[in-house]
């Protein structure tokens, strides 16, 4: 029992150890940015356990993912601006380009 009850504080410790490490991996990664605030509030909203047990390749592709998905949105929303009623006909062109830029940018 005492083994067991061991081992449990054992892979709690080792948890605790690895989520601190990868803490100080996204606060290291984001520090070396330009934008270090808003670095670690991106990987922030993304699932913890993704984010923590991530190494540095792993938070590149994690921030490649929001980048894509955010462009994507960013290309649906200029998409919508531009086909509403409230928008004024000069402006529609040019988000249609702005909606075609985000979608060529979210382009894999
Ligand atoms: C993109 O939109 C979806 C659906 O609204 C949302 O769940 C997701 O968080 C958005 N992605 C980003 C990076 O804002
Ligand atoms: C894209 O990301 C920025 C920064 O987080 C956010 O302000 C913006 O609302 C996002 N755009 C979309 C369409 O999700």
């Amino acid at each position: 029992m005492a083994s067991l009850s061991n081992s449990f504080f054992l892979l709690h410790l080792l948890l605790h150890l690895s989520s601190s490490l990868s803490t100080t991996l996204i606060e290291t990664t984001c520090k070396s940015t330009s934008y270090p605030d808003f670095c670690v509030a991106a990987i922030s909203s993304t699932s913890p356990q993704t984010s923590s047990t991530a190494d540095t390749r792993g938070l590149s592709s994690i921030f490649l993912s929001l980048a894509l998905s955010n462009a994507t949105n960013s290309s649906s929303y200029a998409t919508s601006l531009a086909a509403s009623s409230i928008t004024e006909e000069p402006i529609r062109p040019l988000l249609r380009a702005c909606s075609l830029k985000y979608a060529a940018a979210a382009m894999p």
